[in-house]
């Protein structure tokens, strides 16, 4: 059950419930705070040189807030958010059809931008470049190529996957602009916001209780909320305290740092099946049953940062914290297979 809390990676939710909690300002989004300042100087230049924006592309983990921070940009530029994603374009034509519909300064932003098709990704290089369009129609002797002028717009391109962007595409954007997994500082201020909104009543204990398992993300953390305020609800008196946030994560078998048993079989696998690796993250996939984009742009980066796990040359190796976690005995010979 746990593990479906954050695997929206290709589906943005919709529901009014969900858009509601997504800060509509900078002022609102809590953390990262490189990422913000750069931004915010690049809407304030735009706008002294009365010019639109130049492009931008984020990175990171799902739920971090890459599509937040889309709909900031276009709000605090004043622009229209036009929405697609690589998977949603499929030919030249579809391609065609959002650029062309774009008006002067709109924001079009483009969600997995890595898995663009990569003829298509051409037809976006003098777009983003020239805002031109060179499309070539009928084929064989009768082929012509013919150029539509579009409107100056700002692209705003979206990516749990920076290293799968070709070169070409990525050296199109003026900044790659990297999130990082929240503190549980930030995590427990985004946490009592939510709470704030949904009129939910949260002690301090109990949103940092929440924020230290949320893995460093705030769609996890807001997850978790609504399921510990259900908890609340019905074991207790309605208020998320420390030790209700607790026995109610307990329940759905997130552990105290956040490991959900997708997590678990993960390091399981690497540890039992693979002898602690090298391993690769296709052959773990196969044997926990899970999909292998979903194991690296989600769980994988987070058993990394936490020290779990650690990606070399030869495939993934389990690092001494993950056979302390599962209670497995350490490997034979400490860290030999480190080297
Ligand atoms: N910095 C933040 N402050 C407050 N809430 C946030 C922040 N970042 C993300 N969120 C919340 O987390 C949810 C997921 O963010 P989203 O932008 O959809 O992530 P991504 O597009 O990177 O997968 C949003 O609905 C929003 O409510
Ligand atoms: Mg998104």
């Amino acid at each position: 059950m746990s593990e479906n809390f954050y695997q929206q990676t290709t589906s943005e939710p919709t529901s009014s419930y969900d858009i509601s909690l997504r800060p509509p300002a900078f002022s609102e989004f809590i953390g990262q705070e490189k990422v913000k300042e750069r931004l915010l100087l690049m809407v304030e230049a735009a706008r002294n040189r009365d010019d639109v924006l130049d492009h931008v592309l984020l990175s990171g983990p799902p739920g971090l807030g890459k599509t937040t921070l889309a709909n900031i940009i276009a709000r605090a530029t004043g622009s229209q958010l036009h929405t697609t994603s690589g998977p949603q374009i499929e030919k030249a034509g579809d391609l065609a059809g959002v650029l062309t519909n774009l008006q002067k300064g709109d924001v079009l932003f483009i969600d997995e931008i890595h898995r663009l098709h990569p003829a298509i990704e051409e037809y976006l290089y003098p777009a983003m470049e020239d805002f031109r369009l060179d499309i070539i129609i009928d084929s064989g002797p009768s082929a012509r190529s013919i150029q539509l002028n579009l409107p100056r717009f700002t692209l705003v391109g979206a990516t749990t996957r920076s290293g799968m962007l070709t070169a070409p595409l990525r050296s199109r954007f003026g900044l790659v602009n990297r999130l990082d997994y929240y503190t549980c500082e930030e995590l427990a201020q985004i946490i009592e916001r939510s709470a704030g909104l949904l009129d939910i009543p949260i002690q301090a204990d109990g949103a940092l209780e929440i924020a230290s398992r949320s893995r460093g993300t705030p769609r996890v953390a807001n997850a978790l909320l609504r399921w510990v305020r259900d908890y609340a609800q019905v074991r207790a008196d309605g208020t998320i305290t420390g030790p209700i946030a607790d026995k109610a994560l307990a329940m759905i078998e997130i552990d105290s740092d956040g490991l959900d048993e997708m997590d678990k079989r993960l390091l399981e696998a690497v540890i039992y099946k693979f002898q602690g690796g090298p391993v690769g993250m296709g052959s773990v996939a196969v044997a926990v049953g899970e999909d292998a984009s979903t194991l690296e742009e989600v769980h994988e980066p987070f058993l990394i940062l936490q020290g779990f796990l650690q990606r070399t040359p030869r495939g993934r190796i389990a690092l001494p914290a993950a056979y302390q976690k599962i209670g497995a005995p350490p490997p034979l010979g400490g860290q030999a297979n480190l080297l």
